[in-house]
């Protein structure tokens, strides 16, 4: 089955496809940089928007009984994680982008704290800065060869920073940890001295490695599901992120009543399209998902080896299939890692910096790798790296 994966991979395709991924690079550019994998998507994905389109069901959605991606949602975290959402607490957005907006607006106010790890996902850094909110940064540290942060002190930084919204993203991008229970219940009991929102963005729980538990933060107990926020979608463990289909449950009491008083049209809503892919994924795609796993775990490996011998710094991570590379032990450490391998080695990773943006923690000489496509191109890909390196030896 693996061999269908793989069979998507094809460049001609994927240029074809028009995503931002293939198509926004130049022609002897391998991208491997946002997102999105190389592998296609699932085969009952594929049939459920062939029949919608066979039907021509592209009217206004219309759902009496509930929302299918609601009802796909809690008995995926129930059946997949053991925790039981509560009912009538989830509702439907188009991204989680947006999600991330709501949460900023109704549960805090212009020059509020906002505590995130750091690095993470620019667009969530980008956003926060525009809503006139103050990012405070959790800085990701290196201890005992894991990516983690700094517990002792946490609750009274956040209370001196003014801090009123902790933006938890886990499984973590870019350095791929799935933070333990351990550590979710220090974050959590952060939350509860400082009476804060949790948003846990869990959009990347289906990509945990083998032996690792993906541990929902509204799960370690009714308090702390009761000022969580838990985020999540299909997109990225299936990869349907153009379909834009999003999921989120309100654990907060007052957080659930605003948004239940706000307009429809204050959300934007899901399309159809994106319901029936996202049921499909969850609910009919156990197969592949399976074999996604086993590839990536194999590239995973071959990334790992690789910076080993490269002398980049790199803790393989425990969900995601995103290699965050530390260059500062190579030639390429000096000036703009992702810029140089762009121009000498013809691959685009994502460049380091935009990931902390707005704060003063420092990944100038990071970047990168998405590591979800074939065994070849992940080859090609370090192959081209290597080339950028070798450039910059002679250069110096
Ligand atoms: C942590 C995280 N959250 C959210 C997203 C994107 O979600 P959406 O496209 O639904 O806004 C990504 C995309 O890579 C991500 O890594």
């Amino acid at each position: 089955m693996s061999a269908d994966l793989l069979a998507a991979v094809d460049p001609v395709r994927l240029r074809r496809a028009r995503g931002a991924k293939w198509a926004s690079v130049e022609e002897d550019v391998l991208p491997a940089w946002v997102a999105d994998m190389d592998f296609g998507v699932p085969p009952a994905v594929t049939a459920e928007l062939h029949a919608a389109v066979q039907d021509m069901a592209l009217g206004y959605p219309y759902h009496p009984d509930g929302d299918p991606v609601v009802a796909a949602f809690e008995r995926r975290m129930h059946d997949r994680y053991q925790w039981a959402p509560r009912p009538g607490r989830a509702r439907t957005f188009s991204d989680l982008i947006q999600v991330l907006q709501v949460v900023v607006e109704h549960a805090t106010a212009p020059g509020d704290g906002v505590a995130v790890h750091v690095p993470t996902y620019p667009p969530f850094l980008a956003s926060t800065t525009r809503s006139r909110r103050r990012l405070v940064p959790l800085p990701m540290v290196l201890a005992g060869g894991r990516w983690t942060f700094e517990a002792a002190g946490l609750a009274d930084r956040l209370r001196s920073a003014g801090v009123r919204l902790l933006v938890l993203v886990n499984p973590h991008n870019p350095t791929g940890r799935a933070f333990d229970a351990a550590e979710l219940r220090v974050l959590a009991e952060v939350a509860t001295d400082l009476d804060l929102t949790v948003l846990s963005d869990e959009i990347h729980a289906d990509l945990a490695y083998e032996g690792v538990r993906h541990v929902p933060f509204a799960s370690l107990g009714d308090d702390v599901a009761a000022r969580t926020v838990t985020a999540t979608s299909a997109t990225k463990a299936f990869n349907i992120a153009g379909v834009r289909c999003a999921v989120a449950h309100v654990g907060s009491d007052r957080l659930h009543e605003a948004l239940e008083r706000a307009p429809l049209d204050y959300f934007g809503t899901p399309t159809d399209l994106g319901r029936a892919a996202t049921v499909a994924a969850w609910e009919r795609s156990d197969d592949w998902h399976r074999d996604l796993m086993g590839v990536l775990s194999a590239n995973r490996a071959t990334v790992a080896d690789w910076a080993g011998s490269a002398g980049v710094r790199h803790v393989p991570p425990e969900a995601t299939y995103l290699a965050w590379l530390d260059f500062a032990g190579t030639p390429l450490g000096r000036s703009d890692p992702a810029g140089a391998v762009h121009r000498h080695g013809r691959v685009l990773l994502s460049d380091g910096p935009p990931f902390a943006q707005h704060t003063a923690v420092d990944a100038a000489t990071f970047a990168r790798l998405n590591f979800a496509t074939s065994p070849e191109l992940v080859q090609r890909a370090l192959d081209g790296i290597d080339r950028a390196m070798a450039q910059a030896r002679r250069a110096s």
